[in-house]
């Protein structure tokens, strides 16, 4: 299938017409968002509700989620938008309906921008053939999380000053992570050097074709790096012995105190929701050099931005499609009783 997502304006700008995952967007495109988001933070708080009055940013959620909608629903509210919220477990996906024609009834209601959380890496790219919104990736199955990786990079480039030449461990369930997946393309494409950690179960040698280093050793992959991104265990999409290898990762591959005092110069960062003394020690959680919670604050940020730019670009387009001449008329109801 043809990807629509990677698309960006001659300046570099980042311009849509979707944002599904960051592999094909390249620097320009994702230093613009970056850019954005940090003039929306250091804006007050109602400086851009005048950037989106009146839109509908629908968000179909088909998996469970914290941080991400809530994000989403705040950035569209900052935005001057209005955010509907159907959480797929509620809604008639239960009853047999599928996920396209859920999404043409939120178009046919009015929304603007589609923002989809969903098990099947390629939903988010599916669903850009099956309606004339934007649509963004809130998550998509082991695929990609590109707007989770964007926040990343806004959050490491702020503590670090700079990506290029830095180096990034991140380690635990790389093979079941989306997010590992939009980091190594995010922080490559930001001149960063990615190193994927954690036992051989969850971390295969072939992501060393992708330019990565891998390790299945913390405290060698450690030697050197900026930052390291704990990843819990995703049981949810685990097969095989679950209690092993969350043995494995506490026991062999945990952020402990420990290792950050071996490593003085270390920041921490997790995408959420930690597993407090599982990938790492509750003291790393809550201790000065955790960048967790600023993670989250720069999610609303990155959101607000990502909606806006899309929105933006949007607009013109869907106008001149308004402008064309009609085709074919939509199909008449058949009304009860006419003849
Ligand atoms: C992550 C996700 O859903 O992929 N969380 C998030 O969006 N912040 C990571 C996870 O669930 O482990």
């Amino acid at each position: 299938m043809e990807s629509r997502s990677a698309s960006w304006s001659e300046t570099g700008r980042f311009c849509g017409p979707h944002l599904t995952g960051l592999r094909n967007l390249g620097a320009p495109a994702i230093r613009s968002i970056l850019d954005e988001a940090r003039r929306m933070r250091s804006a007050g708080r109602g400086a851009h509700a005048g950037l989106a009055p009146g839109c509908q940013v629908a968000l179909l959620f088909h998996e469970n989620s914290t941080r991400t909608r809530m994000a989403f629903e705040a950035a569209a509210g900052r935005l001057g938008a209005v955010a509907m919220v159907l959480q797929a477990g509620s809604s008639s996906a239960t009853k047999g309906e599928t996920l396209s024609d859920t999404a043409r009834v939120l178009e046919s209601q009015g929304a603007d921008l589609l923002v989809l959380r969903h098990p099947d890496p390629d939903s988010a790219e599916f669903l850009t053939h099956h309606v004339k919104l934007p649509v963004v990736n809130a998550g998509a199955g082991t695929g990609e999380h590109p707007t989770q990786a964007l926040l990343d990079l806004l959050t490491l480039e702020d503590a670090l000053g700079g990506l290029g030449g830095r180096r990034v461990v991140i380690v635990g369930d790389v093979a079941h992570s989306r997010v590992a997946r939009s980091n190594l393309f995010g922080l490559q494409a930001m001149g960063a050097r990615v190193v994927f950690c954690g036992p051989p179960t969850l971390v295969s040698p072939r992501w060393a074709e992708l330019g990565v280093d891998v390790s299945h050793d913390l405290d060698e992959a450690l030697a050197g790096a900026d930052a390291v991104m704990g990843l819990r265990l995703q049981y949810e999409r685990l097969e095989g012995d679950a209690p092993g290898a969350a043995g494995t990762l506490r026991s062999r591959y945990g952020i402990t105190s420990e290792r950050m005092r071996a490593h003085p110069a270390l920041w921490v960062l997790h995408p959420g929701p930690v597993m407090r003394g599982a990938e790492i020690a509750h003291d790393v959680v809550d201790g000065e050099r955790s960048l967790i919670f600023r993670q989250d604050e720069n999610g609303l940020y990155v959101r607000m931005a990502v909606l806006a730019m899309l929105l933006a670009s949007a607009g013109p387009r869907r106008a001149a499609k308004a402008a064309e001449p009609a085709g074919t008329p939509p199909p008449r109801v058949p009304v009860k009783g006419a003849r």
